[in-house]
C-alpha cells in the first residue's frame, strides 16, 4: 500500500520526493569495451531543491544531499531482472523502511520508502540488500552516497563545495572483454586486483593548493584498506560512520573495512603545482585469507594554486561518551560470537541467517543502552570481519586481542578511527570488541551482519528484534 504523500499542510515541511530506478546499464570504465553494470538513477519530484547529484562519469548511484530532519519519500522501481531492495546504511529508520531482505520486491515492481532522517550530519550510503545477491548487485554498481547536513556541522569552517568530495572505493576484477568478474571464495569473500573510485579506474582528483574534505566510503565486497598518501601528507580524520568526531585525530594510516566511512582533512595547501600524490593501500598481513595486498587507490594532481584560509578546528562536535555503568547489562555483556562451521561457513551468534528467525539472545528492548560484545576467538580459520548493526550508531568501548592475534592486530587497528559514532566495526582475528549500543526507538526486526558482502551472502547475518 502506498503511503499518503504530496500535500504538506500546516507547518509540516515538504517531503523530499524522489523517483529512483535500479536498472542494467553500461559504463566506460576501461579503454575499449564498455562494462555491463547495474545502476541507480534518481529524479527529484518535490522538496528542497538540489538533493540529487549524479556523479560525473560514474555508474554508481547519485549523491543525495539531505538535511537532518527531512522527510524523504522515495519510489524505487526495480528493473534489474531479479529481486531487489534498498537499504539506507547508517540511518535510524523504521524496520519496514530499512531494506530488510524479507522486503525484497521483484523485477518490474516498485516500493515506496518513507522515512525521516533523524541522524546527525555525516556520510551515509544506500545499497542493495537482497538475500544471497547483495555482493554481486553492489559490485555491479547498486550503491550510492547520502550526505546529511545539520546546523552544528554547517556552523564549522570546513571545506565545502568542490572541496568536499565523496569517494566510493570498490575493488574489481575484469576479464579480457572488460566485464566484471566475480569469483568469491569462503575465506576472503572476493578481492579484486584494481581499485575503482566512484566507479572509475585510475581515478585522478584534479586539486588546487587547498584543504579538502575527502569522504571515503568502503563499498567493496570484502577488501580492507590501509590508506596513506605517498608523499607523507598527514592522515587527519575528522569524521567516520556517524559524522564528525569530537576532535580531529591524526593517524599513521587509516584503516577502512567494508561498510565503514571516514572523512579526511586532506591538506594540499603547501604542495607545489605539478605534484602528484598517490593514495595507496599499504600491504599488511594478519587479517586472514589474502587480505592486505598493496594497490594504488587514486591520484591527486595538484594543478592550480589558490590561497587557503581554513585551519583545522580544534574541536568539531559535541559527542557525549556513554558510560559503562549506564548500560543495563554492564556486568553481563550480550555476546555475539563469530565462528566458522564446517559446511556452513562463517556464522554470527552460532547460526546462519534465517530470514525472520531470531534467537532468544537476539531479542532486545527499544531505547536501551547495552554492552554488546563481538568475539572472533573461536576456531582455527580466523579472518577479519567488519560487523555492522542496522539502524544504529554505537560507541566502541574496548578492544582486546589474544596473544596470537597481536602481531596482525598491530598492523591494522592503530589506523581504525574508533572515536565518535560507528555503525560498522572491524573485528580482527583473535579480537574481542565491546560496544556501547543504545537500541533504536523503532521496534521490529533489524539486521546485524558481516559487511564482507560475500560472507553476508553466505549467511553471516542475523536478525535482532527490538521489542517495545
Ligand atoms: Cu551496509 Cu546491512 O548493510
Ligand atoms: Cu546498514
Ligand atoms: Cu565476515
Amino acid at each position: 500500500a502506498r503511503a499518503q504523500v504530496g500535500v504538506a499542510h500546516g507547518r509540516v515541511p515538504v517531503p523530499l520526493m524522489l523517483h529512483m530506478s535500479a536498472a542494467p546499464g553500461s559504463a566506460q570504465i576501461l579503454a575499449g569495451n564498455s562494462t555491463s553494470v547495474l545502476r541507480y538513477t534518481a529524479q527529484q519530484l518535490a522538496g528542497p531543491s538540489g538533493a540529487v547529484h549524479p556523479i560525473p562519469g560514474s555508474h554508481l548511484g547519485p549523491l543525495l544531499r539531505i538535511a537532518r530532519g527531512q522527510r524523504v519519500v522515495v519510489d524505487v522501481h526495480n528493473a534489474i531482472g531479479e529481486d531487489h531492495v534498498v537499504h539506507w546504511h547508517g540511518l535510524d529508520v523504521p524496520a519496514d523502511q530499512d531494506g530488510h531482505p524479507k522486503d525484497a520486491f521483484p523485477h518490474g515492481g516498485s516500493r515506496l520508502y518513507d522515512f525521516t532522517v533523524r541522524n546527525r550530519a555525516g556520510t551515509y550510503w544506500y545499497h542493495t540488500h537482497v538475500d544471497m545477491r547483495t555482493a554481486i548487485q553492489a559490485y555491479k554498481g547498486l550503491a550510492g552516497v547520502m550526505v546529511v547536513s545539520d546546523a552544528e556541522e554547517r556552523a564549522l569552517p570546513l571545506p565545502r563545495g568542490r572541496f568536499d568530495v565523496p569517494l566510493v572505493l570498490q575493488d574489481a576484477r575484469f576479464n579480457s572483454s572488460n566485464q566484471l568478474v566475480y569469483t568469491p571464495n569462503m575465506m576472503d569473500g572476493f578481492l579484486g586486483n584494481t581499485v575503482l573510485v566512484n566507479g572509475r579506474s585510475d581515478f585522478v582528483l584534479q586539486a588546487s593548493t587547498r584543504i579538502y574534505r575527502l569522504r571515503l566510503v568502503n563499498a567493496s565486497v570484502a577488501r580492507i584498506y590501509k590508506l596513506a598518501f605517498s608523499d607523507g601528507t598527514p592522515i587527519v580524520a575528522i569524521g567516520n560512520d556517524g559524522g564528525l568526531l569530537a576532535a580531529p585525530v591524526q593517524l599513521p594510516y587509516v584503516t577502512l573495512s567494508p561498510g565503514e566511512r571516514v572523512e579526511l582533512w586532506a591538506d594540499f595547501s603547501g604542495k607545489p603545482v605539478g605534484s602528484q600524490i598517490e593514495l595507496r593501500t599499504l600491504p599488511f598481513s594478519g587479517a586472514g585469507g589474502s587480505q592486505g595486498g598493496a594497490l594504488d587507490v587514486m591520484r591527486v594532481d595538484i594543478v592550480q594554486s589558490e590561497p587557503e584560509t581554513l585551519t583545522l578546528p580544534a574541536t568539531l562536535a559535541n559527542i557525549v561518551p556513554y558510560q559503562l555503568q549506564n548500560a543495563v547489562n554492564a556486568n553481563n555483556p550480550r555476546v555475539f560470537p563469530i565462528s566458522m562451521q564446517m559446511m556452513v561457513g562463517f556464522t554470527l551468534n552460532g547460526a546462519p541467517f534465517q530470514m525472520t528467525g531470531v534467537a532468544a539472545n537476539e531479542i532486545v528492548q527499544r531505547d536501551t543502552l547495552e554492552l554488546v560484545r563481538i568475539t572472533n576467538t573461536s576456531g582455527m580459520m580466523q579472518v577479519a570481519h567488519p560487523i555492522h548493526f542496522h539502524g544504529r550508531q554505537f560507541q566502541i568501548h574496548a578492544r582486546s586481542v589474544t596473544p596470537g592475534g597481536q602481531a596482525g592486530w598491530q598492523q591494522l587497528v592503530p589506523g581504525c578511527v574508533d572515536a565518535g559514532w560507528k555503525d560498522t566495526v572491524l573485528v580482527m582475528p583473535g579480537e574481542t570488541v565491546d560496544l556501547l549500543l543504545r537500541y533504536s526507538k523503532h521496534t521490529g526486526l533489524f539486521l546485524y551482519h558481516c559487511h564482507n558482502l560475500a560472507h553476508e551472502d553466505d549467511g553471516m547475518m542475523r536478525n535482532f528484534r527490538i521489542d517495545p
